[in-house]
């Protein structure tokens, strides 16, 4: 994770249209992760992480910011909903186990990482054992030419398999018991390691008569794991994925505001929102948190905050959660330009979504720029005259204009549709004259 700012605000700016505070802010903080890295030890654990709190009405971008750097980092990040967490003593998910899925992800990547670095090992493991079974095993008492023989029927028998003319020959191998993962997240430590001992006990029991006659081709798969099993050092990764956690671990906490309780509704105040807060409290400032893979120190873990903040405010928060906040970034709500951009210089923008899908029936559906200025101008119009629910109203928008098109697209086969700007206005105008229409169709 080298990316310096700019590369960062660069690769968001492919997906998300303005929210440039936004981006920067995140991007800058993510950097200095990399330097602080950097340094020598000491300096190291005195510079703490400087956690974000993004407001921003809904549909401007805050979760697409955030699926967009789980895609691109090589970092463990998650990105959880603050609402799904319940205090603790209560039934569900409690907040720690956020920790233990961010632990999972580093696992995840740095197992993918050791098993591309011993890939060519993990072929030679299989192919060995391939050759082995297919050859028939030599004598104890082999003489030394026999045994010459032998390793150059071998080497034929490799190029053999390699070049895939042996696929369809069937050979017997070791079916992998079926061990039970428990990755529950959920789970106290404790009780992870009892259900483990258990499934290595049943593991061990039906041990013995796993054995299955598959072709060659599918064994090249299936010995992979085995051979995984058998070369990854799953000691060394749990300690290298352990560090990775707490050094570079990012936890993105979506729909913070869902657990601020407004102090609009006083007297009904929700105890279990402000358990789940409180809860929140260590984790985000450091403190232990028990995995089955060790003992995992947060301090170091970067939290990104983000809600929409309509029916609670920031200050709604408690006092020392809110203080863990410290960066601030406001995202603007979405002009008519933006929702233009939205749907022009996005990648995977909606407009070449629905194109994508109508080519498989064949039809091209092209639209001019005019019409998509119109689609823009009315989902503006209906974010004002309604609620404002941000790009999401281009969906609806869409949604109604293509509807027809869409539903009698195989009668269309072959031809090219240009949507033009009369047809966007004769299709949604009356649809926006009309408020109770806007209400309950866009
Ligand atoms: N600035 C933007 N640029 C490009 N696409 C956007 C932008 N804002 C929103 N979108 C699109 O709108 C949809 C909703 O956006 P997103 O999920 O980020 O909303 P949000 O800010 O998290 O809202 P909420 O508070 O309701 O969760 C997504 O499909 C996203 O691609
Ligand atoms: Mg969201």
């Amino acid at each position: 994770m080298n990316m310096t700012p700019r590369a960062i605000v660069e690769y968001l700016d492919e997906y998300v249209i303005g929210q440039n505070s936004a981006k920067k802010t995140i991007a800058l903080a993510l950097r200095t992760r990399y330097r602080r890295m950097q340094l020598e030890k000491v300096l190291q654990d005195e510079i703490m992480p400087k956690n974000i709190l993004m407001i921003g009405s809904t549909g401007v971008g805050k979760t697409e910011i955030s699926r967009r750097l789980a895609k691109m980092m090589r970092v463990p990040f998650i990105k959880v909903e603050a609402s799904k967490y319940t205090e603790v003593g209560f039934v569900g998910r409690d907040v720690e186990s956020m920790i233990r899925d961010l632990m999972m992800t580093a696992l995840n990547i740095v197992k993918e990482e050791f098993k591309e670095s011993s890939k060519e090992a993990m072929y030679e493991y299989v192919l060995d054992k391939i050759v082995e079974k297919l050859l028939p095993p030599l004598p104890k008492l082999a003489t030394d030419s026999k045994k010459a023989d032998y390793e150059t029927s071998k080497i034929r028998m490799r190029n053999r398999v390699l070049d895939g003319e042996m696929d369809e020959y069937l050979i017997e191998v070791n079916i992998p018991s079926a061990s039970i993962e428990f990755n529950d997240t959920n789970m106290m430590p404790e009780m992870a390691n009892v259900q483990e001992s258990f499934s290595q006990i049943f593991a061990s029991l039906n041990k013995n008569d796993r054995k299955k006659e598959i072709k060659v081709k599918e064994a090249k798969e299936m010995l992979l794991t085995e051979a995984s099993e058998k070369l990854l050092d799953m000691e060394a990764i749990k300690k290298e994925a352990l560090i990775r956690t707490e050094q570079g671990g990012i936890i993105f906490l979506d729909e913070i505001d869902k657990i601020a309780v407004s102090s609009k509704s006083e007297g009904r105040n929700d105890p279990s929102k402000e358990g789940v807060q409180r809860d929140l409290l260590p984790i985000v400032e450091g403190s232990a948190v028990n995995t089955k893979y060790g003992t995992i120190n947060t301090d170091h873990i970067l939290f990104i905050a983000a809600g929409a903040f309509h029916l609670s405010k920031p200050s709604d928060l408690i006092p020392e959660l809110q203080g863990r906040f410290p960066l601030r970034v406001e995202l603007e709500s979405l002009d008519e330009e933006a929702l233009y951009k939205i749907l022009t210089q996005t990648k995977n923008s909606l407009l070449r979504q629905y194109h994508a899908l109508l080519e498989v029936e064949g039809l091209q559906l092209e639209f001019e720029d005019e019409a998509i200025r119109a689609i823009a101008s009315l989902a503006h119009i209906a974010n004002e005259k309604s609620e404002d629910i941000g790009a999401r109203r281009l969906h609806t928008v869409l949604e109604k204009l293509l509807e027809d098109i869409s539903f009698d697209a195989d009668l269309k086969s072959g031809e090219t549709l240009t949507i033009s700007s009369e047809f966007v206005h004769e299709k949604l105008d009356i649809v926006i004259e009309d408020d109770d229409l806007t209400r309950y169709i866009l």
